[in-house]
């Protein structure tokens, strides 16, 4: 279990949902899954055709350090960042921050993400990589969050999935970009996010 007192957290925290260890066993597990896929989709082609794993910032650059350090295949890394402004009853406006460096075209892509909660961010990204004629394209969430979610997403991958309608903080996940270096995922207290500062 997790020591509290190590980190910085206050009362905004609730409880843990994920301590330490159970998230590095889900990463691990991922690793092995999305490495055993690889090689069976491609196997010698692996060397010629690396799949690029892409995280999305700033949420996912915890996750994906983890979980590429549990793929033993060759592979490449690049980031992609989106900025979303939509109030919870409304479509998101999605706008692409950072675009990646790879040409994705012809390649094998990876798409990793923290959290996925209403849909929006990943349905986004979905249509706009098939634009550019990837040769597969998978997605890895390590929390697969439902009770929000406006549309269907299907995922490769999931870590977790989880039907609370909490605030996960932690591994990446901030509020008001705290909390992201926390090594454990929690709930914070619903007075802390439901008030406006
Ligand atoms: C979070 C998370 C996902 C997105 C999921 O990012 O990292 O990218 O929200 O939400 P959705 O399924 O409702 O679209 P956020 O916009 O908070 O930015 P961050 O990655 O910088 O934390």
């Amino acid at each position: 279990m997790a020591n509290f007192s190590r980190w910085a957290v206050n009362s905004e925290i609730q409880k843990i949902i994920w301590d330490e260890q159970k998230v590095h066993a889900q990463v691990r597990r991922l690793g092995a899954e999305i490495a055993r896929d690889y090689q069976q989709q491609l196997g010698s082609r692996l060397w010629r055709e690396p799949p690029v794993a892409v995280g999305l910032l700033r949420g996912a650059f915890v996750f994906l350090a983890d979980l590429v350090r549990e793929l033993p295949i060759p592979l490449e890394c690049d980031f992609l960042q989106l900025a979303s402004y939509g109030k919870d009853f409304k479509p998101a406006e999605i706008r692409l921050v950072r675009d990646l460096e790879v040409p994705i075209k012809g390649r094998h892509v990876l798409i990793v993400e923290d959290i996925v909660d209403t849909g929006q961010t990943l349905s986004f990204l979905r249509e706009m990589l098939a634009r550019r004629e990837p040769a597969s394209v998978k997605f890895c969430a390590l929390i697969d969050k439902t009770p929000r979610r406006r549309l269907p997403t299907p995922l490769d991958y999931v870590g977790f999935r989880f039907e609370e309608d909490a605030f996960l903080v932690g591994y990446g996940l901030d509020y008001a970009e705290k909390y992201r270096n926390l090594p454990f995922i929690a709930a914070l207290k619903i007075e802390a996010f439901s008030q406006e500062p």
